[in-house]
Formats: C-alpha cells, structure tokens, sequence
C-alpha cells in the first residue's frame, strides 16, 4: 500500500502524503509502548550511549553495535523508528525553518499550545539588508522557538535550512528562498545563519561540539531549477564546468560547512554532470575531506527512488541504495530505503558496514543534541516553552529585518517620504493591500499576528482605503479595476500593490516571463493616468521582475522592493512610506530585462560566450542589457565615499615555483601555491558621508575588477560589504577585511583558483582606487619594463639560450632533447611564454 502509494503519488504530493501520514511523529500509537525520551531511568539509563563522560564517537558505536540488521535499516529514513527494547523513540529528522518555523516538515505541528510562530520575512528580502547581526540574531530567534515547541513535543531538533544554492537564473521559483545570486553574500548568510540556529559552537571537541538544534545547508549542489519547459529537478541533470562550480556553486557550501560548522547537508535531486547529486562520492568526500564537515548528509524528500524511478540512472532500487550509502549519503528523506535496503544487502551490492557508517554520523548528531544524555538531555533549554514563541522581541527583530531589507528602486523628484501630517487620504491598490497570505513566500508557518499594508498605511493615514483592481495575483482579467479607478480618483497618494506570489514562483514552479503577471501592468498604466500624482508602486516576490515601463513612466514616482516581507511587513512598508525609516536595502539579485528569457534555463554556464550569443549570468559575468544591478538601492540621503586605507601594492610569495603559473600576460598565480595568504589579508578603511537630512543605515558594497580585462574573470566582483548607521550630515567610518587570495582570485577552466598579478581597481560605487599585486619573482618593476619594450614583440632570454644551435628550426619545446624552444620557453618547468 505504502509503495503503491508513494509510487502514484512521487514528486510534489509524496511530501504532502508523508505529511499526512506522519504528523505529528511521535505520538502515534500505544503510549506505553513507545518511550518518550532515550535514556530514562530506572530501566534505560544503563547503556553505554547514555553515558555523558564518553565521547560523542565511543556512545554512537555503543548504539550501532546494539542494533539489529533491520532496526538499523528502520534508521535511515527521515522518520527514524523508535527500538523500545533499547528505550529509543521515533526520531523525525525533518522539520523546517527557512525565515521561521515552517509546516512543511512533519516534524512541526501547530495546534495545542503553540499554533504560530513569528514569521520572518522570507530570506532574499533579509539578504537586501546586507547585515549579519541580524542574520545571527534571526537565527538565533528561530532556534529558541524551535526549542520551544520542541519541547512541547510539535517540533523538532533537526531542520532543513538554509537555502543557499545560487540564485542563477531569475526564473527561479525557489530563489526567493536564498541569499540571492552572489557566492560571498550567500556565503556569509549561510555562516550566520547556521551558527544562529545551532548555538555557540564550541570547537575543542574533535567529534563536533553540543548542539541547540542542528541546521542543513542545502541543496548539495548545483540546484537551481525547479520545473522550467520540459525540466523538472527530478531528472535535470545540471552540466557545471568546473570553473562555474569552484567559484560559484560551491563557494556557499564550503563556507557554511568550514565557517558555520554546519552539522548536515542535503543532497539534491539533480544529477550534476551525469551522475545524481546524492551518488557524488566525489563531493561528499570533498565536504567531509576537505571542508571538514561532521554530521550527517539527508537526500532531498525522495531523492533516492528517483534515481531508478525517474532519471533510470540505475538498473534497480538496491544499486541505487548501493550507490548513496557508498557515496555518503546517510539518511533518506522518504521510505524508500527502508523498503530497498535489506535486499541490497541480500544480493551484496551493499554492506551492513555502510549501513553502520551512516548511523555512526546520525547518532552522532543526536548525541550532540542532547537527547541521549537522560534527565539533563532538557537542562540548557528545557525552561523554553509557548511563551517564548510570538514574543515582542521577536516581532521586534521580524520588523527590523523589513526594514533594513526593503529595496527603494526609484524615487522621482524625491517623492518620498511623505509627510506624515500633510497627507490626508491613501488609496491602496493590490490583493497584496489587504491579503497577508502574500507576505509569507515559501517555507512558511503559521504567522502570530500578520499586519497587512492597509492596516500599517491606517495607522499613519486614518483615511486609507482599499481597492483590490486584481481580484488575485495572477490578474487575468480586468475585473475589479474600476472599484480601484474610483478610490484612485479620490485620494491624494495611490500606492498599488503589485508583483509575485507563490501562484507565479515557488518550489516545483519556476517562471517563464519576468514581467508582471496578468494584467498588472495594465492597471498600474490606467491607475497612474488618473491618479491626482503619480503613484507610489510596492512590489512583492522573490525573483527580479522587469519592470521597466514603470521604471521610465512619469506616472510612477517611486518603486520600492517588499520582497515577501513576512508578518509585520504592512507596518515596515509604512513606516519607510512616511520616513520613520530611511530604506537602506539593496538588491541582492540582478534584474534582468524580459529578453533574457530567451535564454535557456538548463544553460548552467556562468560566462558569457559572445560566438553562441550567450550573455552570461548574474552581475559578475552577464554582458546584456540591465533593469535594475545587483547591489541597487536608493536612499533618502545621498552618501559619498572616500578610501582612507588601501595598500599601493601586496607582495606574495608562492611555496613552490613549480606551481606557479606565469603564462603570458596577464600574469597569473594559483592561489593553492601562495604561501603567504594569511600575511596579505588587510583592511580597506572608508569613509562614508550622509549628505542627507535623515539618519540612515546604508550598506557599503566594496567591489573589486581586474584593471585589464582577463579571461573569465568576473566584470567585477563583491569583496566586501558593511551596514553603518550614520546621522545626516556625519560620516562613519567602515573596515573592510580584504583576503587578496580569496577576494580577488577566480577559477581558471581546470577549477583550480587563480590571483591575476598586476592592477586591480577596488570599487565603491563610481569611486575607484587601483592596487598592485605581485609575487616576488614578478614584481611591478620588470611589468614596467616589459610594458615599456611595447606589446612583448620579444622575449628576453637568459644567456643560457646560446646552448640551442641556432639553426634549430623547431618552435615547440621538446624536453626528451632538452630544447627549451624560443617562443614557448621553458626553463626549470616554468613557463614564461612570453609571445
Ligand atoms: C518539450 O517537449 C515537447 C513534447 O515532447 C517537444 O515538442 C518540445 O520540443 C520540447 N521542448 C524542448 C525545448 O525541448
Ligand atoms: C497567493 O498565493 C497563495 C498560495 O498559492 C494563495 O493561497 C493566495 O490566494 C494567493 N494570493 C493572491 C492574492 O493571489
Ligand atoms: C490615459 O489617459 C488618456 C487620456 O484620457 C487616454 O487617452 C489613455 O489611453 C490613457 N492611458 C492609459 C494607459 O490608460
Ligand atoms: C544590524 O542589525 C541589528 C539587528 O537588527 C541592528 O541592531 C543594527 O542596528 C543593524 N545595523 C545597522 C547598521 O543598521
């Protein structure tokens, strides 16, 4: 039945069946039969895995060697059975937190004594705010909620956030769920983020230290296409070259396993280069070899039967159970290798030793929880409960996060702000006016109070009426534009509220269009033709919309960006309206022009390549034309920069000349060989002035190109980025740490990471200020001399050449005859090719 079912019901409706089927996880049944906590006393409490003075390692082999064959296979499933022969209860591993406690896991529940929790806004609208306090902070908030219900049995310990894949292509229905398409912003996110929600990490302990709640950098790797034409994540197998995948899709996951230490990641439905994602041995040992990741690795929510079922990648289910449990996958969200694993075993294409390895990292992390360690498995948290959920500081911290994330995109003849007391009536267009199930995006809970825009405008404008003109998102027809004509007639100030919804953009539903649904844009043209003054627009959604038209139309005097602001986001939208609040937001996505849609969403290539007419993706490589740049926002005040510190020139040495490439110029270094990395980190240190009349807090974004144009290097690159509070017409100053071999290096076409020598420009918006990189064989001294004999028309050789006959014709090196050759010479292996 189960299998019948799963199998009719694959994709999209399998999650919605194991929800049904599962919560919440572990209340089923007969109470007496199944314990509640591992290690109760007087009977439980004797094994050797409750034994807290043993290392974490030492009690999850105690645990592994105690069970059977089957009750270990009844372990790889994101619902782990319970063994009430050794006092273990059920374990649900899956439960969600992207910007909040979510119902998307079954492992949450809303209902008794928690039936909300504070919905923060979805996270592409906190990355705008370019600020890590408040990821921390945020984070750190949704962990004490998720201990809360915890423990009162309605949710979990392990949740399956963050999102932090690249957001590569704006049609993206999950891209609203991610830091946006930058690798160092989404990096730094994904670090915060993981750290928040996992407590203070504490690194003494060589098995990984104790642990709030445990957090899943997801998806591993190169996912970022949902359901586009004939694709859909199942079977799209992502073709990453592997400069794309050293310095953009992986930069995320390194970060959040080395930096945030994150105790698990999720392995993706996609194959990446023809092999799925959760078979890649050779990624998952890079995490475990070369990251040092400790913890556990979950498929993607059936992402193991897809691999014989859909993508046919593998001749039956136990060779694709053979398959990830010999990569290092080490539970499966779903019940298909409960069902498949004991007769992989039988017919020996796997191995009860991969079965044990897999739950020595799940116990693991269930150790490091605390949930093994009897009474005081409750003693950090366990005081945490329903009136910890919903609370005053966390709406504080949801309204903030609005505020500092929303994005102001144009703001004619300064319309706003608008003043408070002179404004007698708003009219407010838009189902998103009054509609709060708009705010939430994806991944979202049940909110505690949502405060829609109409009531956030009331409580500035007690005159604010409401007019949907659209009778939903999608607007298809005209229905309702008149009711939205008149109220427009009326009122002094017109703000429409218009955008995406999870209608257009959300997980398995990727865009084909980036312009406004419907007919919005339709009524937005009418609506500001009769509007008293041209009309304030407000857009929700995650992903770019090109909103050109607006963007050049007279009628429409400002744009501001809500992104899917969450539950107080009707009063943040307010308060930036009337100038309680300076925007400071800036857009952590490219937007792209409709054209772009042209381009095939499967076309995993980050550069452009002008002989196929490929533009390129995102603000480091794409070429075409713009609607708005990653990293736009405005302002009420106007800042202006100037560049206190920046070092003229950095020399670092390499640990092998061997290595070191120094091929034609541009001169180039592989990062790997650079033994003084460490050495020439420095500060860059700014001054930023407000030249307005308003407190603000703005984001400085410090970008770096290479001064001449090398091939595949980005068109530039965010190095840097820092939020400031700073009052009108004051300065602060910022510090920026800048990592030369990290900051300014990009991949060459083998993956292996490369520092071009020579000029660099450091960029803070239209200011630029140059710096020289050298090693300490080429120095900017013999760069002079070269540039002065004009364009390298000649190499320079040593006198060691006049042991080549002259009459040797051959242009080519041949060492089997020690000819070092002319124009491609070579001498002790290294390069210098100087044509
Ligand atoms: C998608 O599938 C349909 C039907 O098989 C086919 O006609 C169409 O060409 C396919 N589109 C692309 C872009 O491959
Ligand atoms: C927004 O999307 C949600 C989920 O698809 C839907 O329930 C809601 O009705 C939509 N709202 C509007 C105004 O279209
Ligand atoms: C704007 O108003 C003018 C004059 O009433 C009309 O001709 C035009 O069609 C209107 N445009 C839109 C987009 O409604
Ligand atoms: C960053 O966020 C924190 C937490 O909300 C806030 O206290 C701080 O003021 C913010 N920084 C700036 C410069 O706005």
């Amino acid at each position: 039945m189960v299998e019948y079912l799963v199998s009719m019901m694959r994709r999209r409706s399998l999650l919605l069946f194991l929800l049904v089927s599962s919560a919440p996880f572990c209340f089923a049944g007969d109470a007496d039969l199944y314990p509640k906590l591992p290690c109760e006393a007087p009977v439980y409490n004797s094994f050797a895995f409750c034994d807290t003075s043993l290392p974490i390692a030492n009690r999850a082999r105690a645990l592994v060697s105690l069970l059977t064959l089957q009750e270990k296979i009844q372990q790889l499933s994101n619902t782990a059975a319970a063994v009430p022969r050794l006092g273990l209860p059920a374990f649900e591993w899956w439960s969600e937190s992207l910007h909040g406690i979510a119902s998307n896991g079954p492992g949450v529940a809303f209902y008794g004594s928690v039936r909300a929790a504070t919905e923060f806004p979805q996270v592409i609208l906190s990355a705008a705010a370019y600020n890590r306090t408040l990821w921390g902070a945020m984070a750190r908030a949704i962990a004490v909620e998720a201990r809360a219900m915890y423990n009162v049995g309605q949710a979990g310990l392990t949740y399956w956030a963050p999102n932090i894949n690249i957001f590569r292509d704006p049609r993206w229905g999950r891209g609203q769920e991610t830091p946006g398409e930058d690798p160092l912003l989404a990096a730094e996110f994904a670090v915060e983020y993981v750290k928040g929600l996992q407590g203070e990490y504490d690194t003494g302990d060589a098995d990984g230290s104790s642990l709030m709640l445990s957090a899943c950098c997801k998806h591993y790797t190169a996912y970022d296409l949902d359901r586009w034409d004939n694709y859909t994540r199942y079977i799209f197998n992502a073709q990453v070259n592997e400069q794309d995948m050293e310095d953009t899709y992986q930069p995320p996951f390194e970060s959040c396993v080395k930096e945030g230490h994150a105790s698990c990641l999720m392995c993706a439905y996609n194959q990446v280069n023809g092999v799925p994602a959760c078979a890649r041995a050779d990624l998952l040992d890079k995490a475990r070899k070369e990251w040092g990741f400790k913890g556990y690795v979950t498929s993607d929510c059936d992402a193991v039967g897809i691999i014989y079922e859909d993508q046919k990648y593998t001749s039956s289910p136990e060779d694709s159970i053979a398959d990830v449990l010999k990569a290092g996958m080490d539970i499966n969200c779903g019940t298909y290798l409960p069902r498949h694993t004991e007769s992989a075993i039988r017919s020996g294409k796997a191995q009860e030793e991969d079965i044990d390895r897999a739950l020595l990292n799940l116990f693991s992390v269930q150790l490091r929880l605390g949930i093994f360690d009897g009474k005081g498995a409750k003693k950090q948290y366990g005081h945490l409960g329903p009136d910890n959920l919903c609370t005053k500081e966390h709406r504080d911290l949801a309204l903030e996060a609005v505020r500092q994330g929303i994005v102001l995109l144009k703001n004619a003849k300064d319309f706003l702000p608008l003043r408070k007391h002179e404004v007698n009536s708003v009219a407010i267009i838009g189902p998103g006016g009054t509609d709060t199930t708009v705010y939430g995006g994806d991944y979202t809970g049940i909110p505690c109070n949502p405060t829609s825009i109409l009531e956030g405008i009331r409580s500035y404008v007690p005159r604010a009426t409401f007019a949907a003109g659209c009778i939903d998102v999608p607007c298809q027809t005209m229905d309702g534009f008149d009711e939205a004509f008149a109220i427009a007639k009326d009122a002094e100030i017109v703000v429409v509220v218009a955008g995406l919804n999870l209608t257009e953009e959300t997980e398995d539903l990727d865009r084909y269009s980036l312009l406004l649904p419907g007919k919005q844009m339709e009524l937005i043209r009418a609506i500001g033709n009769i509007s008293k003054k041209p009309l304030i627009l407000v857009l929700t959604g995650g992903g770019p919309i090109d909103v050109s038209f607006a963007k050049e139309d007279p009628l429409v005097s400002s744009i501001l960006w809500l992104g899917y602001p969450g539950e107080v986001g009707g009063q943040a939208l307010a308060e930036v309206l009337f100038g309680d609040v300076n925007p400071g937001g800036r857009l952590p996505v490219m937007w792209y022009p409709e054209s772009f849609t042209r381009i095939p969403m499967t076309d995993m290539n980050m550069r452009a390549d002008p002989s196929r007419d490929y533009p390129g993706r995102t603000y480091r490589f794409y070429t075409g034309k713009q609607v708005y740049d990653f990293g736009y926002g405005l302002s009420y005040s106007k800042y202006s920069y100037k560049f206190l510190y920046v070092p003229e020139k950095i020399t670092v040495s390499q640990s092998s000349a061997k290595d070191h490439i120094k091929s034609k110029p541009p001169h180039i270094v592989a990062t790997k060989v650079v033994s003084t990395c460490e050495d020439v980190k420095f500060h860059v240190k700014i001054s930023v002035f407000n030249n307005g009349h308003m407190e603000g807090s703005h984001t400085v974004l410090l970008f770096y190109r290479p001064k001449t144009s090398i091939r595949g290097a980005p068109r530039k690159q965010l190095i840097g980025f820092e939020r400031a509070r700073i009052r009108a017409n004051e300065a602060a100053e910022v510090d920026i740490l800048v990592d030369p071999c990290k900051h300014f290096s990009f991949a060459d076409v083998q993956g292996q990471r490369i520092l071009p020598l020579g000029t660099h420009v450091l960029m803070l918006e239209d200011l630029e200020r140059e710096l020289v990189i050298e090693t300490e064989e080429f120095s900017v001294q013999n760069k002079k001399i070269e540039d002065k004999l004009g364009g390298y028309l000649v190499t320079w050789y040593p006198d060691s050449l006049t042991d080549v006959p002259m009459n040797d014709m051959s242009m080519r090196v041949d060492p089997s005859r020690g000819h070092p050759s002319h124009t491609f010479y070579t001498e002790n292996g290294i390069l210098i090719w100087m044509c």
